[in-house]
């Protein structure tokens, strides 16, 4: 996690870095810092708290200077205070250096640089990997470029993680950047360069940018860049005009930025569907797949693997492709699957899910199934991230930027994606063009029928805060609506920090029964479709035990009403697409308990987007 932004050039150094830092808040944000060269030393400035907690800082302490170095912390060695956010300082107080990642030979390298006399003045892993690269700059100092040889040196004594940034006192207007395992970019300007975690953080200064690869090292000054690599790999890089615009990443007129993502779920579906429709083939068709229809044909089995609500996606990818596809599908953790020795044959199809493209375990179970041989293909919506550049083919969401900590607008993507897959497969083997048109239509409506989800929002939001004061809620739905249960639950707990547990409506009498009572609100996702008797059955026996029931019911069922204590209607529609409509009101419903509790709904605590450690 943690969110780096360097800067050389000719503008205000403290104004890029902190406004490229708040545009990568989401990617940890329990404390900031920046180092800035003020044409006589390296300036420091650094506070526990959100990134307002340091512009405060500044506007008392300002400083001055066109080049710098910054980080917003996400901590993992070391609690969120003053002294372990970043920069941090070598023994020489000369040399700083913001880390994303996890430096796992922390220890033993801090042991022995104690006993040639370094001091430390914090608990992090990246105070040592700073110290070594001061030590290896005083071995380096002959050198024709001494910090890029002095990293260099470091950093084959080191293992773990890295995305760095690094500034001395001798090199004023250099910065040195590495990458291993996180995420780091260079930012291409007009006589000013950039180093950052990612492109949100500099659309506002430019759109050229250069993907950096694991090992590659870089240095920017106002002149220009230069790429080497840590190892003696030879790898070409390209400048890639980015189109997201800056105000793409801005809340606009909503409060949050999970409520603005919500709302653009009819934009961003469409954006998901859009070419890769056919009606007169009634399919579905991807670019960037790169596999024959013959060798799609040849797929007998696809292995999911992703975390938290891609994960969430991918199940109901399962049962949206057995059903539509009759291809066996799995669904693996990506954290279990990177240590699992799964077994897999040259059919199966391994698709890795991921947001960002930059989950550590997503990545990691990639590139495990890659070194097996097989074939990986990424659903990812950052392009250029390092899954969606790592994997053999794959499938953007173009879902623009999502900020909000909570993923909203990725979820549906997603899930859309796996219904067109569902249908593309389909279609390559027994579905009729009968059906394929009947999933087609369905597809090419659900962002009108999501509007229709929305225009509702307000009594959403009346039902969800009678539910604010519950300690704990249960969220139930029977097959594809499962894993929109579980995404429900995930979305309470993550913002509203209340409990919630989701489970198959009928596993309710193996054991969780025993949880009901009226203390004990259940959300039940009961939509008119085949095990709708099925799902009321469930509903009276919460009833029975005096349980608070909230129904996901479809529009017109006035039975339900009768016998639960609110309900929130959505459109009928297609039953393959009634799961990812039934996301929005949950999405909503947590959303609007956390406000209610006036949590940090798009900074939970705890939290950062993007998981870029193990
Ligand atoms: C979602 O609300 C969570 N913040 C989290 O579960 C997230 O989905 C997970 O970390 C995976 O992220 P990714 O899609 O960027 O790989
Ligand atoms: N391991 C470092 C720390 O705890 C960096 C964590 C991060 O990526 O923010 O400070």
């Amino acid at each position: 996690m943690c969110g780096i932004v360097a800067y050389s050039g000719y503008r205000k150094a403290t104004e890029v870095l902190v406004q490229g830092l708040s545009r990568l808040e989401y990617r940890g944000y329990d404390s900031s810092g920046l180092c800035v060269w003020d044409g006589k030393q390296i300036s420091l400035r650094k506070k526990v708290g959100r990134i307002d907690q340091l512009s405060k800082l500044l506007a008392a302490q300002p400083v001055d200077g066109a080049v710098g170095i910054s980080h917003t912390r996400w901590a993992t060695h070391g609690e969120p205070t003053d002294a372990n956010a970043h920069p941090h300082f070598d023994q020489s107080g000369k040399l700083a250096l913001v880390h994303n990642g996890v430096i796992e030979n922390y220890q033993q390298l801090k042991e022995k640089l104690m006993a040639e006399g370094h001091e430390f003045k914090s608990q992090t892993d990246t105070e040592v990997l700073a110290h070594l690269v001061g030590k290896c700059y005083e071995e380096q100092k002959g050198a024709q470029s001494p910090l890029t040889a002095a990293i260099k040196a470091a950093l084959v004594q080191v293992t773990g993680t890295y995305g760095i940034a690094v500034m001395h006192e001798d090199h004023p207007g250099v910065i040195v950047g590495a990458r291993r395992g996180s995420p780091l970019i260079v930012g291409v300007g007009k006589k000013e360069y950039f180093l950052a975690s990612d492109v949100t953080a500099l659309v506002a200064y430019t759109h050229d940018v250069i993907y950096l690869n694991d090992f590659d090292i870089v240095e920017i000054s106002g002149a220009g860049y230069h790429i080497d690599s840590l190892t003696q790999a030879v790898n070409e890089h390209h400048i890639t005009t980015v189109d997201w615009d800056a105000d793409a990443a801005s809340r606009g007129a909503f409060p949050h930025f999970m409520l603005k993502e919500i709302f653009e779920q009819p934009q961003s579906i469409q954006n998901a569907i859009r070419g890769r429709l056919s009606t007169e083939e009634a399919t579905a068709h991807f670019g960037g797949l790169n596999l024959e229809p013959r060798e799609l044909r040849q797929i007998n089995r696809i292995l999911v693997t992703a975390c938290g609500t891609a994960m969430h996606a991918g199940m109901v990818g399962e049962y949206l492709i057995e059903e539509h596809a009759r291809i066996p599908v799995e669904v693996e953790f990506a954290s279990e699957l990177r240590y699992r020795n799964s077994p897999m044959d040259e059919n199966t199809a391994v698709f890795v899910v991921s947001q960002s493209g930059e989950t550590a375990d997503s990545l990691a179970a990639m590139r495990e199934v890659k070194r097996k041989g097989h074939r990986a293909l990424g659903i990812c919506n950052v392009v250029g991230s390092t899954i969606a550049r790592e994997s053999d083919g794959g499938i953007f969401l173009h879902a623009g930027p999502e900020v909000g900590v909570a993923a909203t607008k990725s979820f549906t993507s997603q899930a859309t994606i796996f219904l067109m897959l569902s249908l593309y497969f389909g279609r390559l083997r027994h579905l009729s063009p009968v059906v394929g048109m009947r999933i087609l239509k369905a597809i090419q409506d659900l962002p009108s029928k999501i509007q229709e989800v929305l225009d509702t929002n307000e009594g959403i939001r009346l039902v969800a805060e009678k539910y604010a004061g519950a300690k704990s809620m249960l969220f139930l739905g029977r097959q594809a609506n499962y894993p929109i249960a579980m995404e429900g639950a995930l979305k309470l707990k993550e913002i509203s920090y209340i409990h919630a547990e989701a489970y198959p409506s009928a596993e309710l009498k193996h054991g969780v029964i025993a949880l009901i009572s009226p203390e004990l609100p259940t959300l039940v996702i009961c939509p008119q479709d085949g095990v709708y008797e099925k799902n009321i059955s469930n509903i009276q026996e919460v009833k029975a035990r005096k349980g608070p029931v909230i129904a996901v019911a479809t529009a017109g069922d006035t039975h339900i009403k009768k016998m639960v204590d609110d309900v929130i209607y959505v459109p009928e529609v297609d039953p393959c697409v009634q799961p990812i409509l039934n996301a929005i009101p949950l999405q909503l419903f947590a959303y609007h308990i956390a406000v209610k509790l006036g949590c940090d709904v798009d900074k939970p605590r705890n939290l950062a987007k993007s998981v870029t450690v193990e």
